[in-house]
């Protein structure tokens, strides 16, 4: 099993969730356990990105709990369509907000959040399950880019859901 993340010396977004997935998928193979699957995948991409916060929420009784994360404490947690989260979750699709400032409801976390995205994952019978939430610190730094590596990240996380 890996045991660190090493990345191209590059600020090429593309470049560096390319080398990030294959080491994921060594880092998860023949893990069983979901929790366990995304508390390593969380530091991953903490690991790889800095992001401000990178995190799990689960479905659990018609709420989004929090799950395994890295960064600051967060919103325990958050109902369906409410925030970014919630959002993602209730209209099962990707969300990507270059500025939190701009999208109505966002629920503010930690004031340094300032761009986001938030990828839905589903169990076997097609129903989301959990979303995993990436925080930015900096305006306009997660786009369409990142939310495709983070898609391809969260696929290998669902058979375990
Ligand atoms: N920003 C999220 C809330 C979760 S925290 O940022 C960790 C949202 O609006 O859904």
């Amino acid at each position: 099993m890996a045991e660190t993340i090493s990345l191209p010396d590059t600020k090429d977004r593309s470049a560096m969730h390319a080398a990030l997935l294959p080491q994921v998928q060594g880092l998860l193979a023949d893990e069983t356990d979901a929790v366990a699957a995304m508390a390593n995948l969380t530091a991953a991409i903490a690991q790889a990105f800095r992001f401000h916060w990178v995190g799990f929420y689960r479905v659990v009784n018609d709420e989004l709990v929090l799950g395994p994360f890295q960064g600051p404490v967060a919103c325990t947690r958050i109902q369906s369509g409410r925030g970014v989260c919630g959002t993602a979750w209730a209209e099962d699709r990707t969300v990507i907000v270059p500025d939190v400032d701009l999208f109505p409801g966002h629920i503010a976390c930690s004031v340094l959040s300032r761009s986001e995205v938030v990828v839905p994952l589903h169990d076997a019978h097609g129903r989301v399950a959990a979303v995993l939430d990436v925080d930015s610190s900096v305006l306009n730094d997660l786009g369409p880019v990142d939310a495709a590596g983070l898609e391809a990240l969260c696929r290998l996380i669902e058979p375990l859901l």
